[in-house]
């Protein structure tokens, strides 16, 4: 139930670092994350999955202290690309009509419009939109996390610049977004672990026009 996985998750805030989380269940966030539904199908975003002790330790002072980031299992950083070019538009359905053994240039007309939309944007407009298209990965990595009962933190509090030079993203013509670190909770040991779970009431978060 997935309504019962979303209460169960909170953004943990202290991992047990003996346990760590199987291959298996790492590929299945991923997948949930890359069959997430994007503006126009661009798939403007990549996933970068850091189990290596030493770099997660690294990025611990980049990401305002917090120690989550090394105590994880796991931890996942969404990058989106960095502008819109001719190529990646045409890459990304190129690959589309050939998967779907469609004639090339099938979605000439659309792509047409797309480029005419985003290549006049500055590259800052661009990240705006390919940076929304991670956060919805994240929505659905968290909760595919939830399901196996793995536990997450979504977390912006990090020094993006200082995350892309570390992990060398610019080259790859994509800029960090989000940070998940995945893992299992220290029960005794998180603060926040047995707290009630809060939110705006219905009445107040539902705005009906019938
Ligand atoms: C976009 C985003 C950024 C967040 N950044 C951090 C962060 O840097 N560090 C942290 O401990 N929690 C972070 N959180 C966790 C939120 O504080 C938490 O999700 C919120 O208080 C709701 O609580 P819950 O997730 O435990 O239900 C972030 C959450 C989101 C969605």
């Amino acid at each position: 139930m997935i309504l019962e996985d979303l209460k169960w998750r909170y953004a943990t805030k202290k991992y047990d670092r003996t346990r760590k989380v199987a291959q298996k269940d790492i590929d299945k966030i991923v997948e949930a994350a890359r069959l997430t539904p994007t503006s126009s199908g661009l798939q403007q975003f990549r996933v970068i999955v850091i189990s290596n002790e030493q770099l997660k330790k690294k990025i611990v002072p980049i990401a305002m202290g917090q120690e989550i980031v090394a105590e994880c299992s796991h931890l996942l950083v969404f990058a989106a690309w960095d502008k819109y070019t001719e190529e990646r538009i045409d890459s990304i359905f190129d690959y589309i009509t050939d998967q779907r053994g469609l004639p090339k240039g099938r979605f000439k007309s659309y792509t047409d419009k797309l480029k005419a939309l985003y290549l006049p944007q500055s590259a800052e407009e661009n990240f705006v939109h390919t940076a929304r298209q991670a956060y919805i990965a994240l929505g659905l990595a968290l909760t595919q996390a939830a399901e196996l009962k793995i536990d997450s933190t979504p977390m912006e509090g990090f020094d993006s610049q200082q995350l892309d030079e570390l992990l060398g993203l610019a080259d790859k013509g994509l800029k960090s977004v989000i940070l998940l670190p995945l893992g299992y909770r220290d029960q005794q040991g998180d603060w926040l672990a047995p707290m009630k779970k809060v939110r705006n009431p219905k009445e107040d978060f539902i705005l009906e026009y019938n």
